[in-house]
């Protein structure tokens, strides 16, 4: 399912700063190199994140689901002073590209990259985060936001990609898949959470904005 019209995605693109050589040439590796490239942030979704970075300057972030690294470069460009980047990936296949375009960016001390499950990972990170996007499998966002609330400072925020599932949550629940499911149960988790305010943008594949009050 189309969710945003070509024209309209076409003419915010259009209209929203270019994304830069660096990550221009990191997102058509992906697409040469990599399966799966629409998992890949891009351009609009990108600036995004960087924007909402450079409006929090955020001292820790951590990302779950790193693929070749275009989102935690996206994201470490708002980073404070000091700030710092943890992001994980159970696939490690992937990790020489995410390294070399990381490092390119001069941004190598300023993002770790951890490798593994992120249920494995997140409870050996002794920090507190600002900002935590999660872009890992599906089924897992549930577990993941209950896992990195503990970790979230007050008035911090999650962000949750994919919400729509290629506009599937919208179809009868016998005609979604596994992955749309658990992105309704996530959806109705979080709006449920009355120590949490969200925002569902209808931007690329559904991005749900949730701030810890
Ligand atoms: C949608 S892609 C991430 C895209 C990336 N954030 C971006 O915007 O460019 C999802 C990634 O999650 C990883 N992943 C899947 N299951 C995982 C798990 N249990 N723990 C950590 N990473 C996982 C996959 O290997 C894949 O690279």
């Amino acid at each position: 399912m189309e969710v945003i019209p070509q024209e309209i995605q076409a003419f915010a693109e259009q209209h929203t700063t270019g994304e830069g050589g660096l990550l221009y040439r990191l997102h058509r590796e992906t697409y040469l190199k990599a399966d799966q490239p629409h998992m890949l942030s891009g351009h609009l979704q990108g600036r995004f994140l960087t924007m909402v970075s450079q409006m929090l300057r955020p001292r820790r972030i951590l990302e779950l689901g790193t693929y070749t690294g275009y989102s935690a470069i996206c994201l470490a460009q708002g980073l404070g002073e000091d700030g710092h980047l943890h992001t994980i990936d159970v696939n490690e296949e992937l990790e020489h590209i995410s390294r070399r375009y990381i490092g390119e960016a001069g941004l190598a001390d300023r993002i770790t990259l951890h490798n593994g499950k992120a249920a494995d990972i997140i409870p050996s990170l002794d920090e507190i985060f600002d900002l935590v996007f999660i872009d890992a499998d599906k089924a897992g966002y549930s577990a993941y936001y209950d896992m990195v609330w503990q970790k979230l400072r007050p008035g911090g925020f999650i962000l949750a990609d994919n919400i729509f599932f290629h506009g599937e949550v919208v179809l009868p629940a016998e005609q979604q898949s596994n992955n749309a499911k658990a992105m309704v149960r996530f959806a109705e988790k979080a709006i449920a959470d009355d120590r949490a305010e969200t925002l569902l943008l209808t931007l690329r594949d559904g991005l749900m904005l949730i701030r810890k009050k």
